[in-house]
């Protein structure tokens, strides 16, 4: 009996596992026989993406003939070319002209959203909503597939710590456990939990690897970085994202300890698909193969060679692969098996993506009218961005505003529509963008009376303005002098009870290629805000940026401080319903403010050191500076609410944990305030002593939880020793037994710690 059971189970097993492979057996036997019958040219052209160019390009040379080039096979797939008409329009000739009517994949930068464009990625992150996260890629998937597209270039899982670096806005911030789990609810979202119907689209996670860790914060940089590092702290969200299933990854600019990511065998094959086990394509980033011509590593030739034999299988707009592989092949420098592979790689992505089966079918001009722009987006896109922002300072309950009286509503974002959207929302159109005038008066009607002026102009440098208007004038410059602009905004506030100040970045002042060196406001804004203090009244300030500022000065002068980030198109309706209090904020920063330039880079994961900074002490010979503390402007994790919560002293389920159990903390969260709200409860731990030095705390853990004021909730974590593991100096992934700090608090700084052994 025992015996036939067994058989039967194998029998099933084996029937199970042939079954599931099967499509995949059918897909090579497929792609092996289309193969077959290409020539080498059009191989080739399988690994080359243009973009026609009509919309921004993000380097300086666009595709030329693009349409010959498709008809001779010579294209693998597009990016920049938007709506329904125009992409079957380009799918038409391949299908119809070209020899073997192989379909093309369609991409673009769906950052965060398509057309209807939610806050920027960086704001979502301090959402610490997992939830609203993959809602939100799943929409923009929704979105751009109904309009034509098959491909988005993101998430960005870039870890930044660095906030010059302009390109902090298009990550998730500073923190691996937090960028993983990012990452992974994008991958999601986008591909439908990789089930490729018509509303899911290849995701491609970027910019592998290390972009975020630029030297100095200057865009493209060089990023040198010991491999213990990596693997703690830089790479953990790339491998989530790829673990998730990302159908594709592009590589980064920057170079890896001297060799650009995009010709790096040891990246793109020995970690990415040896170690990591990734079975999707790697495209380049724009013109990233040429521009390693400018890193020193070669001609046209050479560096296409490297970056083929790296494992880079599609080149965007360089067209390196286009014009010189068949040579490079003829030569002997790279082998028809390696052009092979990248070709297999890129039509298995248009196989799974069911383009063979039918090519059109992301167009459907149907639902584009039903799906493009549609008030269920809308409605997502404000309460994503009411879950964005983070209210920094609330003196005496400045906020929520009353809905009675006048308030002066100051400041140069105050009623700009240009820069709601913030970088990188090129599908989005600045038009649907609702300013905050008109959402404090969609909010409130004739209740209150609003009286506003614009105060100063965004920045009054004209070199500085030039340089960040490039592609759209961004930073405009009001006709009338900077003094009357002023004047004008005190005699406005003076008639009011409460002053509430819009002011910030332009949408171009972060983003690709906008490094900052000093990331202060503008000296005009500062002096706005300075004059609007002087007045002593309340002063709430709305900061719109895409990366943490240095507004230490203006936190002071201030009595509430509210960052929206840049919100997206339902920005002014979402900050209203935050300001009158019809949503209690919750956001928690996923990204250090510090006070200057001088503490960058600054993270709160870091390292004790053998001469710890010691907070109030003036001592000498220790890690510190002698002009300014070590401590940031906000921590990481911090974020307040309209209402107070209270924290019970945590509870260790035992002090000893043996390596088989598990360690249940508990805390309970009381809502003592008088708003319902919710609180992002976060779990940090430490370990005492390693074998390499450890960070004095990591995030493992938070849950955001909802309390009615009043009310109390427990909240119970778990720890195994799992969750403890790290990368050793061999880079084996490992638990080490000993003393642990068990940390549970508000933000990464205010926490309550208690002491715990693993045991072996
Ligand atoms: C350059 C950027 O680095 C990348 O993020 C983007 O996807 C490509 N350009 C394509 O626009």
């Amino acid at each position: 009996m025992k015996t036939y059971t067994c058989v039967l189970l194998s029998l099933i097993i084996t029937f199970v596992a042939s079954a599931q492979n099967l499509p995949s057996q059918k897909m090579t036997v497929f792609i092996d026989s289309l193969m077959g019958k290409m020539t080498l040219e059009e191989k080739i052209g399988q690994l080359n993406l243009v973009t026609p160019g009509s919309d921004i390009p993000t380097g300086s040379v666009v595709s030329k003939g693009v349409e010959d080039k498709i008809r001779n096979g010579n294209v693998g797939g597009m990016f920049g070319v938007i709506g329904v008409d125009k992409i079957r329009n380009a799918q038409t000739l391949a299908i119809k002209d070209s020899r073997l009517h192989i379909p093309l994949i369609f991409g673009s930068d769906v950052i965060h959203g398509y057309k209807t464009t939610f806050p920027i990625p960086l704001a979502l992150s301090c959402s610490w909503d997992m939830k609203l996260i993959e809602a939100s890629s799943r929409a923009a998937a929704i979105e751009s597939s109904a309009d034509g597209l098959s491909w988005v270039f993101s998430p960005m899982v870039d870890i930044a710590r660095d906030p010059r670096w302009g390109r902090v806005a298009e990550g998730a911030g500073e923190d691996p456990y937090l960028g993983s789990l990012v990452a992974k609810a994008m991958i999601k979202g986008y591909q439908n939990n990789n089930h490729f119907d018509n509303t899911a689209v290849l995701a491609c996670v970027k910019h592998f690897a290390l972009y975020g860790a630029a030297e100095s914060g200057r865009e493209y940089n060089t990023t040198d970085m010991s491999a213990v590092r990596m693997y703690n702290e830089y790479l953990p969200p790339y491998k989530a994202a790829v673990d998730a299933g990302s159908a594709s990854v592009m590589s980064s600019f920057n170079d890896i300890n001297g060799l650009p990511a995009t010709g790096n065998h040891w990246l793109l094959t020995d970690l990415l698909r040896k170690q990591w086990g990734f079975k999707g394509f790697v495209v380049s980033d724009y013109t990233a193969v040429n521009e390693m011509t400018a890193h020193g590593m070669g001609n046209l030739q050479t560096v296409s060679t490297l970056a083929l034999k790296a494992g880079m299988d599609m080149d965007m707009v360089g067209e390196g692969y286009l014009t010189t592989l068949s040579k490079s092949l003829k030569e002997g420098k790279v082998t028809l098996k390696d052009i092979d592979l990248a070709c297999h790689r890129i039509l298995e992505a248009k196989y799974k993506l069911g383009l063979f089966a039918n090519p059109y079918k992301y167009l459907d001009a149907d639902r584009a009218s039903k799906e493009v722009l549609s008030p269920n987006k809308k409605a997502l896109a404000k309460t994503l961005a009411e879950h964005s922002c983070v209210l920094l300072k609330n003196a005496q309950q400045t906020l929520p505003l009353q809905q009675t009286g006048t308030i002066a509503l100051i400041g140069p974002l105050a009623n700009d529509k240009m820069n709601m959207l913030g970088t990188w929302s090129v599908s989005g159109n600045y038009k649907f963008a609702i300013p905050v005038l008109e959402g404090l008066k969609n909010n409130v009607g004739n209740s209150v009376k609003i009286v506003y002026a614009k105060g100063a102009n965004i920045s009054d440098d004209s070199g500085f303005i030039k340089k960040a208007n490039v592609f759209a004038e961004e930073i405009t410059t009001d006709r009338k002098p900077p003094e009357v602009l002023l004047q004008e905004a005190v005699q406005a506030a003076q008639q009011a009870d409460v002053i509430v100040a819009v002011v910030g970045e332009s949408a171009n002042m972060s983003g690709e290629s906008s490094s900052r060196s000093d990331i202060g406001l503008p000296e005009c804004q500062q002096k706005m805000i300075e004059a609007l203090a002087h007045l002593g009244k309340p002063l709430v300030l709305v900061v719109m940026c895409g990366r943490p500022l240095t507004i230490e000065k203006e936190v002071s002068e201030a009595s509430a401080v509210l960052v929206t980030w840049h919100a997206g198109q339902e920005a002014g309706n979402a900050i209203a319903d935050v300001l009158f209090g019809k949503y209690n904020p919750s956001g928690k920063l996923s990204i250090t403010f510090p006070k200057n330039v001088g503490q960058v880079p600054i993270y709160y994961n870091h390292k004790n050191t053998g001469r710890p900074y010691i907070p109030n002490e003036s001592s000498k010979f220790k890690s510190d500076y002698l002009d300014v503390s070590n401590e940031p402007l906000f921590p990481f994790g911090f974020g307040l609410s309209y209402t107070n919560f209270n924290y019970s002293k945590p509870t260790l389920s035992k002090t000893e944990i043996k390596s088989n159990e598990k360690l249940t903390i508990k805390v309970t969260v009381t809502n003592t305030g008088n708003y319902d709200g919710e609180e992002t409860v976060q779990l940090y731990t430490r370990q005492m002593m390693g074998s390499i030095t450890r960070p004095v705390k990591e995030l493992k853990d938070f849950q955001k939880v909802f309390i009615k004021k009043g009310d109390s909730k427990e909240v119970a974590f778990t720890l195994s020793t799992e969750d403890l593991q790290f990368y050793n100096n061999n880079l084996k992934r490992v638990f080490e037994p000993g003393n642990y700090k068990i940390f549970i608090g508000t933000n990464s700084n205010d926490v309550t710690e208690s002491d715990c052994v693993f045991l072996q």
